[in-house]
């Protein structure tokens, strides 16, 4: 009888610490049954309860969802309101849950950018599940990658003209000090579902050597098995970061 996946992943043992996904394929999830596209969105919301425990049983120790981008502000308003509202009610009907196995959940992004009542979901997502030490849940909320690099670069050249940052001094790491993810490793693999072959201004700076799974569902179709795959997948890539094999 063929191992269950969970063993193959602790067998390998070189469990990705963190995994970033692309959650993509919501809207032809829906229109292919006929649906408006906000119900692809809310069948999503299962999707990432099974990432959260796959994840977790996985023994990843941070997990980041790609939520809302930037772009995304350029949808239709009922489309905005309906994400908007999906973030209040997975914050109502998961935070307890969440803080029960020990999930922190953290929003990234430009949150001053939502409107009052999802602030509000934020807040009590992020007070409920505070100190949780299982997995590190970044929910990526109005976020963009390269509006995170000009935040960063805008911050670093504030203080150089407040004369508290010589420019000689400016490394990798202090640019890494101005993301939102600061503090936090590189993810060491990114799984993006429905097929497709993009970044889409997600985590620039921190893909840099980050590896690619694409699944083919589409993430309402998401099980923790597809993050099983991904992860067994991971554990057969030889990491090089731009140097020579040592196998
Ligand atoms: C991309 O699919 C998905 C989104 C823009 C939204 C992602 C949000 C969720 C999965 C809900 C998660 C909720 C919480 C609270 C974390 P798309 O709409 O671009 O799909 P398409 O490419 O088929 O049109």
């Amino acid at each position: 009888m063929a191992a269950d996946p969970l063993s193959l992943i602790r067998a390998q043992g070189r469990v990705p610490r963190h995994v970033a996904v692309i959650m993509d394929g919501n809207g032809r999830w829906a229109s292919g049954r006929g649906l408006p596209r906000h119900a692809g969105h809310w069948e999503g919301m299962k999707a990432v309860r099974e990432a959260v425990e796959g994840a977790c049983e996985a023994g990843v120790e941070i997990l980041t969802l790609f939520a809302f981008s930037t772009e995304n502000w350029k949808r239709p308003q009922s489309e905005i309101d309906a994400l908007m509202q999906l973030l209040g009610a997975y914050a109502e009907s998961e935070h307890e849950e969440l803080a029960g196995h020990g999930v922190e959940v953290r929003v990234l992004g430009e949150v001053s950018r939502l409107d009052s009542a999802a602030r509000a979901a934020v807040e009590l997502m992020e007070n409920a599940t505070r100190g949780g030490a299982v997995l590190r849940l970044n929910l990526m909320v109005s976020y963009g990658g390269r509006e995170e690099i000009v935040r960063a670069v805008r911050r670093l050249a504030e203080q150089v003209r407040r004369r508290r940052l010589d420019p000689e001094a400016i490394g990798e790491d202090t640019v890494e000090r101005m993301l939102f993810t600061h503090g936090l490793p590189d993810p060491d693999l990114l799984v993006r579902t429905s097929g497709e072959l993009r970044i889409s201004n997600f985590l620039l700076w921190q893909l840099a050597y980050t590896e690619f799974h694409v699944a083919p569902v589409l993430w309402p179709d998401f099980r923790r098995e597809d993050l099983f795959a991904a992860i067994l997948d991971y554990q057969r890539r030889e990491r090089r970061f731009g140097r020579v094999s040592t196998r």
